[in-house]
């Protein structure tokens, strides 16, 4: 036994083999190695066996000739079910055919714990519904597909932060407690605090526009949470933000960062995660197209396009009706605008009624609002959303009592505006949304291990 308490395959001493993971085995190639993980799937064709191996970190095909391996070996192999545990030793070999470039002649395999026949794998290679595949969750995170999205989600994670931290934004972690709502637009879920009400965070900008103040460039890096009724493919009622949030810059300069960053988060994905992009099957021609600068149109151009299309009936299918002057846009709205672009489109400066409370008015006209959303293309929908802020103690105050909001509970956030004031800015990307565009994901709910939505909390 090592350390961990995992048994060494018995022949391991003898063939020298190494721990390797099959993400990385190309660096092994010609050697034996051993890789710690599970049976994803078993074919057999005469005299051979054809195990595919799963680890985490990919799956590979085993190639066992009943000549090459003791008798006891290759029955167990072919006794194995899927998603029995199996530390099996093998030399890796070069394949142009093979899925990742590389097979293993196997060796030897030792059985950690085998499923039972009686009780196998419940999510096998066929079809299964959607309400199946979530109610297993648990399980289904462990195929190829979902195991390849989660890996991208958690490089986006990182490019995320690498973006951050390398351009001078310190990480500043807001509360997730709190006393009041930030996005007057949405619902809260209440919590019950020593027989107060609190609520869970919609996000944690108020809070990092004071660590702003104090330390110039910040973010927030968390889990947010809203409670609308929705049950749309883009909303989940707990999802993850990332926030940067920024002292002495304007619209120019939000927009600015918004391009570069998300640049730069997708030319990571491609360098990084080529391998699980080609299992999902994303076009990836379509991503290497995210290239700054994108596109900017105000909220009136975006109007006029949606006008343009229900005019012309250039979409039927998503714009139904003429679309109403100083709403805020709908999916339907979002998905034919960002479906026109190749690159995410910015689209600023909405009418200030539609937007929060604590959004800067545009000198040039105060009734726009010097704000932004990134609609991704092919009809991704809203990514990121942003502002510059309300600078002036006086307009602020106006706009809380405006809203309804209680005052008390924003007299800290209005003490930003009394004490050295300045124009500052921010956007919050949502984590699952940029995962469901940069994976060309049909739902959110593929997009973050264990989805919360409107009808699940289970498992
Ligand atoms: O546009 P939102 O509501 O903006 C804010 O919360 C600002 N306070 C952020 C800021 O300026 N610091 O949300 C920002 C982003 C959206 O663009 C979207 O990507 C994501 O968060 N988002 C959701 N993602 C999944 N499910 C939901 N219900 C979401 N609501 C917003
Ligand atoms: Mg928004």
């Amino acid at each position: 036994m090592t350390e961990n308490g995992i048994s060494e395959p018995v022949t391991a001493a003898a063939t020298n083999a190494v721990l390797a993971t099959i993400g990385d085995i190309g660096r092994h190639e010609g050697h034996a190695v051993i890789l710690r993980g599970w049976l994803y799937a078993l074919r057999e064709s005469g005299k051979l066996l054809f195990p595919i191996f799963r680890d985490g970190t990919g799956t590979i095909q085993g190639i066992v000739p009943k000549a090459a391996v003791t008798a006891e070996t290759f029955e167990t192999i072919r006794q194995l079910t899927q998603e029995s545990s199996v530390i099996v030793t093998g030399k890796v070999r070069a394949d142009k055919r093979a899925p990742g470039g590389y097979e293993l002649d196997v060796e030897a395999v030792e059985v950690v714990q085998r499923v039972p026949d009686d009780d196998p794998f419940p999510i096998t290679r066929k079809e299964h519904g959607v309400d199946f595949l979530m109610e297993h969750r648990h399980l289904w995170i462990r195929t190829p597909r979902q195991s390849a999205i989660l890996r991208i989600r958690a490089e986006i994670i990182k490019a995320a932060r690498d973006y951050l931290d390398d351009n001078g934004f310190t990480l500043t972690d807001p509360p997730i407690l709190t006393p009041a709502a930030c996005e007057g637009t949405s619902t809260l879920f209440p919590v019950d605090y020593f027989g107060d009400e609190a609520f869970l965070t919609q996000s944690g900008q108020l809070y990092i526009e004071s660590t702003a103040l104090a330390l110039g460039k910040v973010y927030s890096f968390g889990p947010t949470f809203r409670a609308e009724k929705s049950k749309t493919r883009r909303h989940l009622t707990e999802f993850w933000m990332v926030e940067p949030e920024w002292a002495y810059a304007g619209l120019d300069d939000l927009m600015n960062l918004a391009e570069n960053f998300i640049s730069f988060i997708v030319e990571r994905v491609l360098t990084r995660r080529a391998a699980d992009i080609a299992v999902i099957g994303r076009d990836v021609t379509k991503l290497q197209a995210i290239k700054a600068p994108f596109p900017r149109l105000r909220y009136d151009e975006a109007v006029a396009m949606l006008h343009e299309a229900y005019d012309k009936g250039l979409a039927p299918d998503l714009i139904q009706s003429r679309f109403e002057y100083g709403d805020d846009f709908g999916s339907p709205d979002e998905t034919y605008l960002s479906s026109q672009f190749e690159r995410p489109l910015m689209v600023h400066r909405y009418p200030a009624a539609v937007k929060a409370f604590y959004m800067e008015p545009d000198p040039v006209d105060p009734k726009y609002a010097l704000c932004v959303d990134v609609l991704a293309p092919e009809g991704y929908g809203e990514v990121i959303g942003g502002s510059q802020r309300v600078a002036s103690y006086e307009l602020l105050k106006k706009r809380i009592e405006e809203h309804n909001l209680p005052l008390e509970s924003f007299q800290w956030y209005l003490d930003l505006r009394r004490y050295g004031s300045v124009p500052h800015s921010g956007f919050g990307m949502g984590i699952e949304r940029a995962v469901a565009w940069i994976c060309g994901l049909e739902h959110v709910r593929e997009t973050i291990p264990f989805a919360r939505t409107l009808n699940r909390i289970y498992p």
